[in-house]
């Protein structure tokens, strides 16, 4: 039995990862961008894209905001749905891996149980989690979509589909990594750029 389903069998193909990896001439891997909203991991996701093509890699972007579009428009905020979220993005990332892209994901991805049970589907070294270091007064400052405005208003919590569903660092938590690959951090009036922060990640995985 696999999950809720029985008598599966898994097939496997002569062209595999190997192949698919040579052929690309690349290593698939998952790079997990997680952070508040507005820490920027949108905006480094697509920074890091840009310089890998420049250098003929093979990335693709898994956007939180984007998959909810489609994928996971099912979905709300609450903690279940949340994990759920996440745990379809991090096996469609095992997948674009498993192709030989370089899949970059970023989603607040607010618990670390989520981040890890992605992690964990993963060969060892092939996820490779990145975390946006930004205090929440700077990503409240910048508040791209308004979206903190209206959650110190109260007009989020409870919204979606009428279920608890705080906004995260404000009345639902985000847990931060304890032990990511990478730490992008920015202080108040000092932070690196979009563009440097990419050439870090660029960096680590040379
Ligand atoms: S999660 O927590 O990983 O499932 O979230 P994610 O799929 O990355 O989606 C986050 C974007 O949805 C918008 N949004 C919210 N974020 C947090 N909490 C609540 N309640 C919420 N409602 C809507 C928000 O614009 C997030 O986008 P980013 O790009 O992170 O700012």
């Amino acid at each position: 039995t696999v999950g809720n389903s029985t008598n599966i069998k898994w097939h496997d193909c002569p062209v595999d990862k190997k192949k698919r990896q040579m052929l690309l001439n690349q290593r698939g891997c998952v790079i997990w961008i997680t952070g508040l909203s507005g820490s920027g991991k949108s905006t480094v996701a697509c920074a890091l894209s840009q310089i890998l093509y420049q250098r003929g890699k093979l990335s693709y972007i898994l956007d939180g905001d984007n998959v909810r579009h489609g994928l996971n428009r099912d979905l709300s905020f609450k903690a279940e749905d949340r994990a759920e979220n996440i745990r379809r993005v991090g096996e469609v990332a095992k997948l674009f891996a498993d192709a030989g892209v370089i899949c970059i994901a970023c989603l607040i991805s607010p618990y670390r149980k989520d981040r890890d049970s992605c992690r964990a589907m993963l060969p060892t070294g092939d996820f490779i989690e990145v975390f946006m270091d930004v205090p929440l007064q700077v990503c409240e400052a910048r508040d791209p979509k308004g979206l903190y405005k209206l959650a110190r208003a109260g007009k989020i919590k409870g919204n979606i589909c009428s279920r608890f569903a705080g906004f995260t660092g404000i009345d639902d938590p985000y847990e931060p990594p304890t032990d990511c690959e990478i730490a992008l951090k920015c202080e108040v009036g000092d932070c690196a750029s979009p563009q440097q922060m990419a050439d870090t990640v660029v960096n680590f995985l040379e």
